[in-house]
């Protein structure tokens, strides 16, 4: 795919020539900008943060101060990626004028290219609203986190009829709506190929197979840091978490035997000026 900068109508075009979106979360400077370099092709700044970087059991306590915060941390260190701002839980609930505001935050504070929202018919006027201020919104269907109480914990969706016809509708309903993209959450592969099949506009999936147009993971679950809950879906490319821990016993055993630091990582003063000191 171009080295271009990834925007919107990638997101539209890839669908038609059948490029698979890469898309991964990262919640600051460093890891932004090396998923960048690596050639990722969107950079979701999630809610997910309130789990793996604030150590929160769900995501609700998420705010959009947290999410301001971080929004600015990655798109410092990204040139190429399409940077996604997660809208937090009550951010877009209580009206549209409140909705638009917060997408806007997102947009003109920490310069997100797009912000994604979750659920179906129940926040399509916030949807239009958003839209209607020129800012490209994500949908996000399925397993919608912030709705963790409401879905009785974190389960697959749209196993019976009645749910996934639900959820076939409310894709068809956010593509009208003016999403350019939605991500489907832990939901049949099958179930995600019809919705797929049907939409103009691409799918993300995460827990949703191979059918979808593109795929989403938090990073630190593939890259094996975040051990606390490893769902099903998730591949692990690396185990960095080890890797951290091994690292640092070494650092901790260097420092206690003394091989750490070396000449190699001080700095010289001339003996002239140590005669003065003493
Ligand atoms: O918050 C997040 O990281 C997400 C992804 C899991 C899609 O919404």
């Amino acid at each position: 795919m171009t080295k271009n900068k990834f925007t919107v109508s990638s997101f539209l075009e890839s669908k038609k020539k059948k490029h698979n979106i890469s898309m991964l979360t990262a919640y600051e400077y460093s890891t932004a900008k090396l998923l960048d370099e690596a050639g990722v092709d969107s950079i979701l700044v999630g809610d997910s943060l309130g789990m793996v970087m604030l150590g929160y059991d769900n995501t609700l306590q998420v705010t959009m101060a947290d999410m301001v915060h971080h929004c600015k941390a990655v798109t410092r260190g990204v040139k190429r990626a399409m940077v996604v701002g997660d809208m937090p839980f009550l951010s877009y609930h209580v009206s549209v004028e409140e909705s638009i505001k917060n997408a806007g935050r997102l947009v003109q504070e920490a310069n997100v290219s797009a912000v994604k929202l979750e659920g179906g018919k129940e926040v399509i006027d916030k949807i239009h609203g958003i839209v209607k201020a020129q800012i490209p919104v994500m949908g996000h269907l399925g397993l919608t986190p912030q709705s963790v109480n409401m879905l009785g914990g974190f389960k697959v969706q749209g196993k019976d009829e009645e749910r996934a016809k639900v959820i076939l509708e409310d894709a068809l309903r956010l593509q009208e709506a003016g999403v350019f993209s939605i991500v489907l959450e832990c939901i049949p592969e099958k179930l995600a190929k019809v919705i797929s099949e049907k939409l103009d506009i691409p799918t993300i999936g995460i827990g949703a197979g191979k059918y979808c147009d593109g795929q989403v993971l938090v990073t630190q679950d593939m890259l094996g840091m975040y051990t606390d809950f490893t769902p099903k879906f998730v591949k692990q490319y690396a185990s960095l978490g080890n890797n951290i821990k091994e690292s640092v016993e070494r650092y901790i055993e260097e420092i206690q035997i003394g091989t750490f630091p070396t000449d190699a990582h001080v700095f010289g003063i001339s003996e002239s000026v140590l005669e003065k000191l003493y």
